[in-house]
């Protein structure tokens, strides 16, 4: 099977019912889709596929020949995030981190296809499969709708350390 993963053309010697988290991380070393309930439940693994989120610990690499996969890695770069991981930055919505990949994307694909502002409730229906243990919510909700008005507060938390070595 063949995928494009973060435009890049990827010939995954998996199975076809092995599931595109696992190639995702266990192939590429793309960690970002982070594995969760792996049962379709949290929304940690989700990745867009052909621009739609995806559960990827369900979606199977076999019914996947030819599809692009965008991971939370093509987002951004840390000199130049995406208007959506602005916001989350600016509003605090990302603790532990470990449901943000997966808001992110779900996030950009809703603000995407609106073309625009983005209501709250449009918000919690798109996110609403993702759970999130740490923030409460009210924050990732504050920072989709500010990232689809192109709200910027212009400041920003200050970078991380980047810990090498350490299995994300
Ligand atoms: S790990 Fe896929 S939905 Fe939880
Ligand atoms: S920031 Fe920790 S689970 Fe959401």
């Amino acid at each position: 099977m063949n995928l494009i993963v973060n435009g890049r053309s990827h010939t995954t010697t998996a199975g076809p019912l092995m599931t595109l988290l696992y190639v995702l991380r266990e192939e590429l070393g793309l960690t970002g889709a982070k594995a969760g309930c792996q049962h379709g439940s949290c929304g940690a693994c989700t990745v867009l596929v052909d621009g739609e989120p995806r559960r990827s610990c369900l979606a199977l690499v076999g019914t996947l020949d030819g599809a692009s996969i965008t991971t939370v890695e093509a987002l951004g770069e840390p000199s130049h995030l995406s208007d959506v991981q602005v916001a989350f930055n600016e509003h605090y919505a990302a603790q532990c981190g470990f449901c943000t990949p997966g808001m992110l994307l779900a996030a950009t694909a809703l603000i995407k296809r609106k073309g625009g502002p983005v209501e709250r409730d449009e918000v919690v229906e798109a996110l609403g499969g993702h759970y999130c243990r740490c923030t409460g919510y009210v924050k990732i909700l504050d920072a989709v709708v500010a990232a689809s008005r192109g709200e910027r507060l212009g400041h920003m938390a200050p970078p991380t350390l980047e810990v090498r070595g350490v299995e994300p």
